[in-house]
């Protein structure tokens, strides 16, 4: 992907426009004909015109936008999707025509060359090549480079983080997680801390090693460390990577899109690619604690009490609240490590799914000001979320009466937010956090990662 000049146009042209803008009259005087009786200027509405050797490119493709007063750019995300996804061939858009409002030509470059290469990922079909993207070059009027560079960036640490995702779960194990950290911290120079089972068997993090109890396979807590900003204190983002979730004996009726269950460590594998890539001005930890919850004869089972690496004890309620498991531990590692900022993401509850479906994110925090300001990032990134309560009343469905609290209540009710109080219980009062639900939004009902939120969080990082 790269900028183009007018003399170099030879493929696909990509026009978009608005209502109230009609054709440049070149390219109508080229044809011969008054080029807007033709062209649906509607939003969302592609008119293909082709150009029978009067011009350098055999088709221009009419992209309607509907009047510059309705347009958001949540909405040109959507009808550039719709027009990426279905290119066949190379093109060339036309980013000029599409500015609008106090968007400036780097705003729209950039979240052009962004949604191309969403729109145009596909899924791996294992045993076969990964399929080759169509190319898009930007003609433009001032120099874009920058921008295609950020826009691109992006996208490639957002697919970075579908392509794990979506990988089966017999490919995409805990060491196959340990493998992937290892190449990006080698091709970006991040330090790499791996915690292995006798590590966290000395740290005593029996939340996560609880859970691997039942799985042949390791588990690890991996720690990249991203340094671009001095002295300054560190965000921690932190993933849940259940590389499969069966529920353990409280077996799920069915586990389809439980190999979504390391969504939220993919997305700290994209998060830490875009910050390296892009250079951002921060310090980050992107922690993940990976290990897959299955059943042998050695699993943790309901009414264990196991013990936290902050010392907490927890009843097992069910074996299937396994992901809190894991992320309290590795939230209190994150505060060991210093870390005074936290955002965990987490395919952590059916709850969530049932409140907000595959629409909303849902936020949970300990902090207004910290969760106001990164909720103002979200919508400015077009990724929707919706903040649910944490409330001491929910978190004293947990008591136990065989340990600190218990896992899981046990039966309905606001389970989202009973989980979020349960992770919340790991973190101290000095420490500022959000938790992100994203059991909804990380994929599309069982297939189709989405990498929700990587650009919401690098994009408040980067402030
Ligand atoms: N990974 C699941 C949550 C989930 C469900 C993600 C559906 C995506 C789609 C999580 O580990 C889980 O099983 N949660 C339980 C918690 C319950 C036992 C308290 C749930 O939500 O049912
Ligand atoms: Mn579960
Ligand atoms: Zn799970």
């Amino acid at each position: 992907m790269k900028q183009i000049k007018k003399e170099d146009l030879n493929k696909n042209f990509i026009y978009p426009i608005y209502e109230e803008d009609s054709v440049h009259t070149s390219l109508c005087d080229r044809l011969g004909y008054d080029l807007n009786k033709v062209a649906v200027k509607t939003n969302n509405e592609i008119t293909v015109v082709h150009t029978l050797g009067k011009c350098p490119f055999d088709k221009i493709i009419f992209v309607g936008l509907g009047t510059k007063d309705q347009m958001t750019t949540y909405a040109l995300r959507k009808t550039l999707t719709h027009v990426f996804a279905s290119l066949k061939e190379d093109a060339v858009l036309w980013a000029t025509p599409i500015v609008y409002g106090n968007h400036n030509i780097d705003d729209i470059v950039r979240l052009c060359v962004e949604t191309h290469c969403l729109a145009q990922y596909q899924e791996q079909v294992i045993g076969h090549d990964a399929k080759e993207r169509v190319n898009l070059d930007i003609l433009a009027d001032q120099d874009v480079n920058d921008a295609i560079a950020k826009g691109l960036a992006y996208a490639e640490g957002i697919n970075l983080s579908r392509k794990l995702a979506d990988r089966p779960a017999n490919l995409m194990t805990p060491d196959d997680l340990l493998e992937q950290a290892q190449i990006l911290a080698k091709d970006y120079d991040l330090e790499l801390t791996v915690l292995n089972k006798n590590d966290l068997m000395d740290m005593k993090a029996g939340g996560i090693l609880s859970v691997n109890l039942g799985s042949d396979l390791p588990a690890y807590m991996l720690c990249l460390k991203y340094n671009n900003n001095g002295d300054a204190p560190y965000h921690a983002v932190i993933g849940k990577g259940i590389t499969f979730d069966s529920g353990g004996y409280n077996i799920k009726g069915n586990s389809f899109g439980m190999k979504y269950d390391m969504c939220g460590a993919a997305n700290v594998i994209g998060v830490m690619k875009v910050l390296a890539s892009t250079h951002a001005k921060a310090n980050v930890y992107g922690i993940i604690p990976t290990t897959e919850n299955l059943i042998n004869g050695s699993a943790y089972k309901p009414q264990d009490v196991i013990t936290t690496l902050a010392g907490k004890t927890i009843e097992i309620v069910s074996t299937d609240a396994e992901g809190r498991l894991i992320l309290c531990d590795a939230i209190t590692y994150a505060q060991q490590l210093g870390a005074t900022h936290l955002i965990d993401m987490a395919t952590l509850t059916g709850a969530c799914v049932s409140a907000l479906g595959d629409l909303y994110t849902g936020v949970f925090s300990n902090d207004d000001e910290f969760c106001d300001e990164f909720m103002e990032v979200t919508k400015a990134c077009d990724e929707k979320s919706w903040r649910l309560p944490i409330d001491d009343e929910y978190f004293a469905k947990l008591k136990s009466n065989s340990a600190d609290f218990k896992n899981s209540v046990g039966k309905m009710g606001a389970g989202a937010s009973v989980a979020a109080n349960f992770l919340g219980a790991f973190v101290e009062d000095s420490t500022k956090w959000i938790h992100l639900d994203i059991a909804g939004t990380a994929d599309n009902d069982g297939s189709a990662a989405t990498g929700v939120m990587i650009r919401s969080i690098c994009e408040y990082l980067s402030k």
